[in-house]
């Protein structure tokens, strides 16, 4: 039973063969297996053609080709292919076309300005969405010394949508491989910003935001630049400026130097039209604790300039760095050499033992010399000895202004006085007149500074501890 029902089933398939067989004739093609191509048919060629080769090789085509189901179904394909490649093809060049057209990209690399500026200022810009945050830490000393941090959340490396004055910006921040920015160890980065070609006047107004809000950060403070490596890097947080009342120098001096420097910052012209490099430079010399670092820091702040500290007895400070460094001051700094002496002390200890030295003393002259900026250059130098200082620096056009800046004058002890304690006239009657008793002499400012803060509130108690004053490393 089952036997025959296999053979029934095999007889119903050969059928089913046959049956299409018929039908493939009826349509005028054959579709026999794989195994055995259709051979030419080349009666049938003739017989279309109209007997010339032309008509042979389109009547051949057509047999061998379009006729050919095999051909058809390829070629069907390969159309489909090309058409979809060429459609992909059209739909990348397409948008580029529109990206092109439509949109406009603003790339700021990490070394320029605007680039912490703007991640700033992102980073307290409401209309944002961001899903990859960057943590930046910073510290705010408040006036009376305590520290509180703050940690803001700026846009990470990705991608960031933000809404500016009703425009969408695409944010891109990227990390430029393994490349890095040696002066500060950090990779290099660039941050791209994308939007409507329409849009694109947003970009100078967000750049211009994001300035105003960093320059209101450090508005009424002196930034210090430390050199690091060959460029000039803020040291910290901007500081608060010093006031330059605050800084008591003897009669007149205060006001000569801030008179001298004001003068030759709008002498720009005399300068150059005399062909006279545009620089001035200052010696403020005197025993410690006399008040130079600090006048220079008030001027700074007085002038609304910033201050660049150079170390000369740094190690590693070449004489080509010392030139490069002093050829690229920051606009509006005033370039501080403290404790000019020491650099050519250590020189010379440095070649009785053996140690190769830093900055050379013909490297600091031809550095002073020539400083080439168009813009101004003022340069302060500060030195407790400067007797140890060669004559070669103290010339015209390397030092211009000399100033002793000296320990505390009877008018400086009673103006620092009145200065702590306002308006205790009286009192500060009664302290010059123990000041002179005494005969107190080689007091430093710093030192009645001492004395006034640890008596604060208590102008009388700092006349009855006047004797500490002898000893100039008191410690209250
Ligand atoms: N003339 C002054 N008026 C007000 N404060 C002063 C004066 N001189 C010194 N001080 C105070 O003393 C401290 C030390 O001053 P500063 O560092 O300016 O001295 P300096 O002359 O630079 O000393 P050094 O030669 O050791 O570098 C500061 O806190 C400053 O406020
Ligand atoms: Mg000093």
């Amino acid at each position: 039973m089952a036997a025959k029902g296999l053979k029934n089933f095999q007889l119903s398939i050969t059928k089913d063969c046959e049956e299409e067989d018929e039908d493939e004739e009826i349509n005028g093609r054959r579709m026999n297996g794989a195994s055995s191509p259709q051979p030419i048919d080349l009666e049938k060629i003739k017989q279309n053609s109209d007997g010339s080769i032309t008509g042979m090789f389109t009547s051949g085509f057509n047999e061998v080709v379009i006729n050919n189901p095999y051909f058809a179904a390829g070629g069907g394909l390969m159309l489909l292919g090309t058409a979809l490649a060429l459609g992909r093809q059209g739909v990348v060049k397409g948008s580029g076309l529109i990206y092109r057209q439509l949109l406009v990209d603003l790339e700021i690399p990490s070394k320029d300005k605007s680039y912490l500026w703007f991640l700033e200022w992102m980073s307290q810009y409401k209309h944002r969405s961001s899903r990859h945050l960057s943590v930046e830490t910073n510290y705010i000393q408040h006036d009376n010394g305590a520290v509180s941090t703050k940690f803001s959340l700026v846009p990470g490396p990705g991608k960031h949508l933000i809404r500016y004055q009703g425009a969408f910006m695409l944010v891109n921040r990227e990390r430029s491989g393994r490349l890095l920015d040696m002066t500060s160890g950090t990779p290099f980065e660039t941050v791209t910003l994308t939007t409507l070609y329409r849009d694109r006047h947003l970009f100078n107004d967000l750049l211009s935001e994001a300035k105003k809000l960093a320059l209101k950060a450090r508005e009424g403070k002196t930034v210090i630049y430390t050199s690091w490596g060959p460029e000039w890097r803020p040291f910290g947080q901007p500081r608060k400026k010093r006031v330059i009342g605050s800084v008591i120098l003897d009669k007149g001096i205060s006001d000569t130097i801030v008179d001298d420097v004001k003068d030759f910052l709008i002498s720009g012209d005399w300068y150059h039209k005399r062909g006279i490099p545009y620089r001035r430079g200052y010696l403020l010399y005197g025993p410690p604790g006399s008040g130079k670092t600090s006048f220079i820091q008030a001027l700074a702040g007085e002038l609304d300039y910033n201050i660049c500290i150079l170390n000369l007895s740094e190690a590693n400070l070449t004489d080509d760095r010392l030139n490069h460094l002093m050829n690229h001051i920051p606009e509006r700094s005033i370039l501080l050499l403290e404790d000019i002496d020491a650099a050519f002390n250590k020189r010379e200890q440095s070649e009785d033992k053996g140690y190769t030295s830093g900055v050379t003393f013909s490297g600091l002259l031809n550095a002073l010399d020539g400083v080439a900026s168009a813009e101004e250059c003022i340069t302060f130098m500060t030195t407790n000895h400067p007797e140890k200082l060669d004559p070669a620096l103290l010339r015209p056009g390397r030092v211009d202004f000399k100033v002793l800046i000296d320990n505390a004058t009877e008018y400086q002890v009673r103006e620092m006085f009145l200065r702590f304690y306002e308006g205790e006239e009286e009192l500060s009657n009664e302290f010059m007149k123990q000041f002179k008793k005494l005969q107190l002499s080689n007091v430093s400012t710093a030192q009645l500074q001492g004395l006034f803060v640890y008596n604060k509130r208590e102008p009388q108690q700092a006349i009855d501890m006047i004797a500490t004053l002898r000893n100039p490393n008191n410690v209250f």
